[in-house]
């Protein structure tokens, strides 16, 4: 039927188109013949285009562009964790920056900061996060036993930061230390015995605070040394149910005798304790700190040589604040028997590893309510002579301290 109609009306075409050259319409046949063929090409171009054409509108959503553009182009779903394997989003590698930042240059100022600081999350992380140590060089200039702290370093990237506070002119970076290099934090002056010493050591603190996988935070100087390997230092601290800050009652004119009348009732003498300044702290413990507004304006104002803000200012106020959560003892070791001032000094002819080992393991202490032989983890203070015989024997120091 069809056929024969299409049939006919070609020959009535035809028939009609003789008549009209003939009759010299011929200019009108040709425009219809152009038509008709036009006509049939986009009808069949329509046919042959008409999947991708619905493909193409039903994905392609103006008005979000890179929601569309990222939902088709990509062949795994799109991540909805912080954490998880996505390099295509921006925002949250921005979180993730945020959360742990690899940066740790900045230009807040020190309120700024430590308000920043302040903050605390008030619900578990959705997912998981490596708890880290911060170790936090509190330095005049250079680190001369970086070589040491390289090789202790070494192999546990992603269980530790650095942060290094030293003279502000001293702007120097340690070269070709893939360590410490870039670890500088925004420092001011400080001065041994002055609130200054404090302040650097709040900043410290609170710079080390921004990255939320810090769990415990050691303060350390550029004489330090590490006297156990990196994973029984770690341990140490991240399984330690206290913190370690030196805090003791020294009824002495050294220790009570500092004590000053007029931060009275908000520091009493039964309230007054002294200790090293080389301090170790938890995460909860250090945002106490850096967010003391109550005790640091009094000690500032009241404690100036010969009282030492660095000796008596977190021993006190742990003991007012978290008086469960100290140890009461500190973690680095120092030598006071020589008596003045300053403690000992070591150089070149003093490390062996008896010395060492003596240190490592001749003592006594309680560890989380059990007696225990380790009881410190860090010594000073090591004259930059020592680092050629301490590379030598640290092999022995760092490889087979198993606890
Ligand atoms: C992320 O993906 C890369 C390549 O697909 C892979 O090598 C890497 O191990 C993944 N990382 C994680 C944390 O899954
Ligand atoms: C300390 O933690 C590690 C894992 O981080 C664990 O293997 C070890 O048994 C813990 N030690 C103690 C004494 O709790
Ligand atoms: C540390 O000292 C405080 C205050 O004197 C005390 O309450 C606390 O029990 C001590 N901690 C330890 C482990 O001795
Ligand atoms: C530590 O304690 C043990 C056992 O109580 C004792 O034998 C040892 O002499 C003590 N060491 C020191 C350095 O006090």
């Amino acid at each position: 039927m069809t056929r024969c109609k299409v049939t006919v009306f070609a020959k009535e075409l035809s028939v009609r188109i003789k008549k009209e050259v003939r009759e010299g319409k011929f200019l009108i046949a040709t425009s219809m013949i152009i038509f008709l063929s036009m006509a049939s090409l986009v009808f069949f171009l329509g046919m042959f285009i008409n999947n991708h054409a619905r493909n193409f509108f039903l994905s392609e959503d103006p008005y979000f562009p890179q929601l569309s553009t990222f939902s088709s182009s990509s062949p795994t779903p799109p991540c909805s964790y912080i954490f998880c394997n996505c390099s295509l989003s921006s925002s949250h590698s921005k979180l993730r920056d945020w959360i742990a930042p690899e940066n740790v240059w900045h230009s807040m100022n020190d309120e700024e900061l430590l308000w920043r600081a302040s903050m605390v999350p008030q619900m578990e992380f959705p997912f998981n996060l490596t708890p880290k140590v911060a170790f936090m060089f509190l330095s005049r200039g250079s680190l001369p036993l970086a070589p040491l702290w390289e090789k202790f370093f070494r192999g546990h990237e992603g269980f530790y930061s650095i942060y290094i506070h030293s003279s502000p002119e001293f702007t120097r970076e340690p070269p070709a230390s893939p360590v410490f290099y870039n670890r500088r934090i925004p420092s001011q002056p400080a001065q041994w015995g002055w609130p200054t010493m404090i302040d650097a050591e709040r900043r410290l603190l609170a710079n080390a605070l921004l990255d939320f996988s810090n769990e415990r935070f050691i303060l350390l100087s550029e004489t330090c040394i590490p006297l156990f390997n990196f994973p029984t230092i770690y341990n140490y601290l991240i399984n330690s149910s206290q913190s370690f800050v030196g805090s003791f009652d020294d009824p002495r004119a050294v220790g009570r005798g500092r004590y000053n009348k007029r931060m009275w009732p908000t520091v009493s003498l039964s309230d007054w304790r002294k200790g090293s300044q080389w301090f170790e702290v938890h995460r909860k413990l250090a945002v106490k700190i850096v967010s003391d507004q109550k005790y640091y304006p009094i000690f500032r104002k009241h404690c100036n040589p010969p009282c030492y803000m660095d000796e008596h200012y977190l021993a006190t106020i742990l003991t007012k604040l978290h008086p469960e959560m100290n140890s009461n003892r500190s973690v680095t070791w120092v030598d006071w028997s020589r008596g003045g001032p300053h403690p000992s000094r070591f150089v070149r002819k003093d490390i062996s590893m008896e010395f060492l080992n003596r240190l490592r393991h001749g003592f006594n202490c309680t560890y989380n309510g059990g007696r225990s032989s380790m009881c410190f983890l860090f010594a000073r203070k090591f004259h930059p002579s020592t680092l050629e015989s301490l590379l030598r024997i640290a092999p022995e120091l760092f490889g087979f301290d198993h606890q």
